[in-house]
């Protein structure tokens, strides 16, 4: 049947976006700051499809919440096809695919768009943009460092202060130890807590106490691994909980060294995707209205080997466009929008058409973006415009100005 097309929607599709002038003003400019700062540490920027195979989502890479989020299609030669749902398996295949001729370490970035189906709410949406960093090639927790320095880096660049966000980290390295030596868990039971750590924020907390209990066959005793917990000194005496607990003091340490004061071990932080191997960390907003994870990311060393070959370390972090744009909202950190037209030409009448056309090739020649008005409508009108348009300044030509090639270049009052 064919649809009855005066009665098409002009909503987007739910949960994507258009962007009209001034919201792709506000994403190059998000855009332009991570391409700044993660180029200043060196990283080169790559891109691929947004189709994938669907296999590169089953093996194991992803958790199970993306894999119920994929958009899945079958293509008409039966293959089926992924709208990726994040950029992380997409370049750990790129960079198995060409690891012999790669020099390391590889320092990699990309702003795709990805696609994840979920219930669209603040935050949160079915496509977003998502600058991807990540280093290949670094096993010590100098990739841990640099890579989370590089987050704040890009946080101060936005204009933030150290009071706008907090930086938590954790380690899978220290959870695993934690879930074989202390609570004695086997692989099913370790990966059932994880899960539910995962989700304890969004859980009761008798009812995540109360799964818990069912998954490691006791109650949980503790998760964090500070002096105030009184098994602190017994569980510290276990030498693999000891080694990763002492590894990521270091990191904290480390970054802090470096000026960083809004980083603190948090044993909440644990990160969805199976992947990730040792440190995990999440910057939050610290911001009552828009109290939620801004981004996050962490060390995946075992990744690339589901490609056949051998593993490579591997650390990065994900950040997406949405909750970037909220965070600089709420603090009022984004810049007031400008066209990025310089100049509109103002005509009073087609007779001073040509004079018009000259000046603006005259203008652009010299670098200028300019942008003729050929209504003809009144002049008060065609300012209007130019006002409805943001562009800061304007030429009106009419006889006169024909007649003595000159013009005036006058501001835009854009509160009129
Ligand atoms: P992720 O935590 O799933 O990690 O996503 C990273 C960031 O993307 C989130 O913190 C958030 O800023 C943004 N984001 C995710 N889903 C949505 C959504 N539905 N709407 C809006 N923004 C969203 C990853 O994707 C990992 N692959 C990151 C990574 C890179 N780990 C290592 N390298």
């Amino acid at each position: 049947m064919v649809k009855n097309t005066s009665n098409i929607s002009t909503e987007p599709y739910k949960g994507v976006r258009d962007f009209y002038p001034e919201d792709l003003a506000v994403q190059n400019y998000i855009f332009s700051i991570w391409k700044k700062v993660v180029e200043s540490f060196g990283y080169n920027e790559y891109n691929a499809s947004v189709l994938e195979p669907s296999d590169l989502y089953k093996a194991k890479t992803s958790e199970e919440i993306v894999n119920e989020q994929t958009y899945t299609f079958t293509d008409r030669g039966d293959r089926e096809v992924t709208l990726r749902p994040e950029m992380t398996p997409t370049v750990a295949r790129m960079i198995a695919s060409r690891k012999r001729e790669l020099g390391f370490p590889a320092r990699w970035y990309s702003i795709p768009n990805v696609f994840r189906y979920e219930r669209p709410q603040r935050g949160r949406l079915r496509e977003h943009w998502q600058l991807n960093a990540d280093v290949f090639g670094i096993a010590g927790t100098e990739a841990d460092v640099e890579t989370i320095k590089l987050a704040y880096n890009i946080m101060k660049a936005f204009g933030a202060d150290d009071s706008h966000f907090e930086i938590k980290i954790n380690s899978r390295k220290l959870l695993n130890a934690i879930f074989n030596s202390w609570y004695e868990l086997d692989e099913n039971q370790a990966q059932a807590f994880q899960r539910l750590l995962d989700k304890k924020s969004k859980l009761p907390e008798e009812v995540f106490y109360g799964e818990v209990e069912k998954v490691i066959g006791k109650p949980l005793e503790f998760l964090n691994l500070s002096h105030q917990n009184p098994t602190y000194e017994q569980a510290m005496a276990m030498p693999d909980i000891r080694e990763a607990k002492l590894e990521l003091d270091s990191i904290v340490e480390q970054l802090k060294s470096f000026g960083i004061s809004n980083v603190s071990y948090d044993e909440n932080i644990i990160r969805g995707f199976d992947y990730y191997t040792g440190t995990v960390f999440e910057v939050f907003d610290t911001d009552p209205a828009n109290n939620r994870s801004l981004f996050g990311g962490g060390r995946y060393d075992n990744l690339l080997s589901i490609f056949g070959g051998e593993s490579l370390p591997a650390f990065g972090f994900g950040m997406g466009d949405v909750t970037i744009r909220d965070f600089l909202e709420t603090h009022e950190l984004l810049p007031s929008y400008v066209s990025t037209t310089d100049i509109m030409i103002c005509i009073m009448d087609e007779s001073s058409r040509s004079y018009a056309d000259k000046v603006a090739d005259e203008l652009r020649a010299d670098g200028k973006k300019v942008s003729v008005n050929y209504s003809y409508r009144p002049v008060v009108d065609q300012i209007k415009s130019a006002r409805k348009q943001s562009i800061p300044y304007f030429i009106v030509i009419g006889e006169e100005e024909s007649l003595k090639k000159t013009y005036d270049i006058k501001q835009v009052n854009q509160h009129e």
